[in-house]
């Protein structure tokens, strides 16, 4: 069985792009063992796109290109398995890739048993090229089914970008992952309106088959194939991260791993927030408030009250857990300091229950004690809090 829990790794495409070569997939994999995020429970290392020539072989099948990767792809399988770690591959459910390689449309089960002989243990299929007239559901079906007839345990991570309601089919067709968006950039506005784009659809993500937000940025400094020259803040790598781990999401990293910074490393293999991610029942939260109330603006722009409604600027997450306790999520998505709201009714808590919240910053295990009502911390701009919060009677 695989993927009970949201499936951990990392994927070459937000930082590489087409920069890939056996001797990068090995250096990764040494990275990902000897920096502790293997054992912090990121387990598969995948390769995206451009890994191929651009025509098949004589024979129809896919062939590595040999410059990028002389020694063929069984052994950089190889090498990744004996770190103890699981091997990745992709391609595409369309005619080429995104990137205009040879892709699988037609070809589902002689690649899927290409990737098969070479030890693959991941799929991602990806949803350029496809034709005008195709059925997606029936592109993803047959390649599902042409993993299973290989006999090996490979991870189907579909990506058809929210095409066709994919929450509503892709659990059913033996998917273990599906990405419901476009792509990611390295950029606050992008990571925010990703996540946010897709609260309404994440009751239909859990174990076994995850709605996948995308590969992460954190780390990325506005470097590499997806970013953009904006370079985030920690703090905004901090809300990718915790919203990444709310929503029970796949935690793909996208950063190089090899010369990651403390503060994104610490982010990344933290063992409260991968727990949060992990819990067993993987539930989503729900959204005890986006933009809830007022904020307070001492400085309004023109014309406008101090206590002004601003446009989606806070939201509040309430996550159950497996034992018994919640996260509450707050995140300021503003860009000035703000109070950011939760009155506990919204939590299903009316003052009248007779109990309250004892809570706990997961981050810096600070102990904020009991609260009843509601508790309304000031979040920093483009910032979040979250809290292990445990019901107690007062
Ligand atoms: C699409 C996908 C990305 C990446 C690229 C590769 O854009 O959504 O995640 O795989 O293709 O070309």
């Amino acid at each position: 069985m695989i993927a009970r829990t949201a499936p951990m790794g990392w994927n070459s495409w937000n930082t590489f792009g087409a920069n890939i070569s056996d001797a990068l997939v090995r250096e990764m994999a040494d990275a990902m063992v000897e920096k502790g995020y293997r054992d912090a429970g990121y387990e598969y290392l995948v390769i995206d796109d451009c890994w191929s020539l651009r025509e098949r072989g004589a024979d129809g099948r896919l062939v590595p290109d040999p410059e990028k990767f002389p020694h063929g792809m069984k052994a950089v399988a190889d090498y990744v398995h004996s770190k103890g770690l699981k091997f990745g591959m992709y391609s595409c459910a369309g005619v080429r890739t995104c990137a205009g390689y040879p892709a699988s449309f037609d070809h589902e089960f002689v690649d899927a048993a290409t990737f098969a002989e070479w030890g693959v243990d991941f799929l991602k299929y990806d949803f350029c090229n496809f034709p005008a007239n195709g059925d997606c559901k029936m592109r993803y079906q047959t390649m599902s089914m042409a993993l299973k007839a290989t006999g090996r345990e490979i991870l189907f991570s579909a990506c058809n970008w929210g095409q066709q309601e994919p929450w509503h089919w892709m659990r059913s067709i033996g998917a273990h992952m599906y990405r419901s968006t476009g792509d990611i950039l390295d950029n606050f506005v992008s990571f925010t309106n990703i996540a946010k784009s897709q609260l309404p659809n994440f009751c239909d993500s859990g174990n076994y088959c995850f709605n996948d937000i995308d590969m992460l940025t954190v780390g990325m400094y506005g470097k590499g194939n997806v970013g953009i020259g904006k370079v985030c803040t920690d703090a905004e790598y901090r809300v990718q991260f915790t919203l990444w781990c709310m929503l029970s999401a796949p935690l793909m990293m996208g950063g190089d791993l090899r010369s990651m910074n403390d503060f994104c490393a610490d982010l990344l293999r933290n063992p409260q927030l991968i727990a949060i991610d992990q819990d067993e029942e993987a539930r989503p939260p729900y959204v005890v408030q986006l933009d809830g109330v007022t904020v307070t603006n001492p400085n309004p722009p023109e014309g406008e009250h101090p206590w002004s409604r601003q446009p989606e600027t806070s939201l509040t997450l309430l996550k159950h857990l497996s034992d018994g306790e919640f996260i509450l999520g707050y995140y300021n998505l503003s860009t000035q300091d703000s109070e950011i709201p939760c009155i506990f009714a919204d939590c299903g808590l009316p003052y009248a229950s007779g109990y309250g919240f004892a809570m706990t910053d997961v981050l810096t295990g600070e102990d904020i004690g009991v609260k009843r009502d509601f508790y309304n911390p000031v979040i920093p701009a483009h910032d979040c809090r979250l809290f292990r919060c445990r019901l107690v009677r007062c």
